[in-house]
């Protein structure tokens, strides 16, 4: 057959047709993905792949879902990547510098490489995020990682073993807890849902079966918007 990729999939050889993502080949290839695959969207990170390219020394990361299959290409997923994640109760933490300190004192130890930016699959700055969570600086620091998936390709590059995900995750928490302004409608809504005024809606919602992604498309496109 025409247009057909040899790929290697965990080390195993397979002729593939051109086009596929790397996930679709995967499956075209017979494997059946438990693991390792979410929204197929690009949003959930939750398909990190690490792959290289026959004859070539780069190891490149990225999402399974997003990235096409390439001739020779070795490909092996991180369906979890083990990142560090310290324990404490965003009620009971300030957005000090000394917070970071505590709980992640290795984003210390940064060499500058920056091995993290290169190989975040979302194309995000992450040494340079980082950089703000050390100075404290949790909104900068916020708005930078606002994109990450959270696949953990960036932690599997870094010499100084920081968890840069979680990290900036708990810039996000505490940017969103105390320093933002509190957005009135949103604690709003968030005390209706709470209240259960919505169940109705969202048990509807939840008991359409995939098939009906046309309908939930339409629900969406024509769902009431906030003036
Ligand atoms: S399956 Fe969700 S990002 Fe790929």
């Amino acid at each position: 057959m025409d247009n057909m990729l040899n790929v290697y999939l965990f080390g195993k050889k397979y002729e593939v047709p051109a086009g596929l993502t790397i996930m679709t080949a995967m499956e075209y290839a017979g494997y059946d993905l438990v693991r390792g695959c979410g929204c197929r969207n690009g949003f959930c990170g939750a398909c990190a792949t690490i792959y290289r390219i026959k004859g070539e020394i780069e190891l490149h990361g990225c999402l399974a879902c997003q990235t096409e299959i390439q001739e020779g290409m070795y490909v092996a997923t991180l369906p979890f990547f083990p990142l560090e994640k310290r324990i404490y109760n965003i009620e009971e933490i300030k957005p000090t510098q000394q917070i970071m300190m505590q709980l992640y004192p290795e984003i210390y130890s940064c060499i500058g490489c920056n091995a993290c930016t290169k190989a975040c699959t979302q194309e995000l700055n992450v040494m340079q995020y980082i950089a703000y969570a050390q100075r404290g600086e949790y909104d900068k620091c916020a708005e930078e990682s606002f994109d990450c998936v959270m696949c953990g390709v960036c932690s599997s590059r870094c010499p100084a073993g920081i968890s840069h995900p979680q990290v900036a995750m708990l810039a996000r928490r505490l940017n969103g807890k105390y320093i933002e302004p509190e957005c009135g409608h949103l604690s709003d809504r968030v005390k209706e849902v709470n209240e259960g005024i919505f169940d109705k809606e969202i048990e509807e919602l939840m008991t359409k079966a995939v098939d009906n992604i046309e309908e939930i498309k339409d629900m969406y496109n024509h769902r009431e918007i906030e003036k």
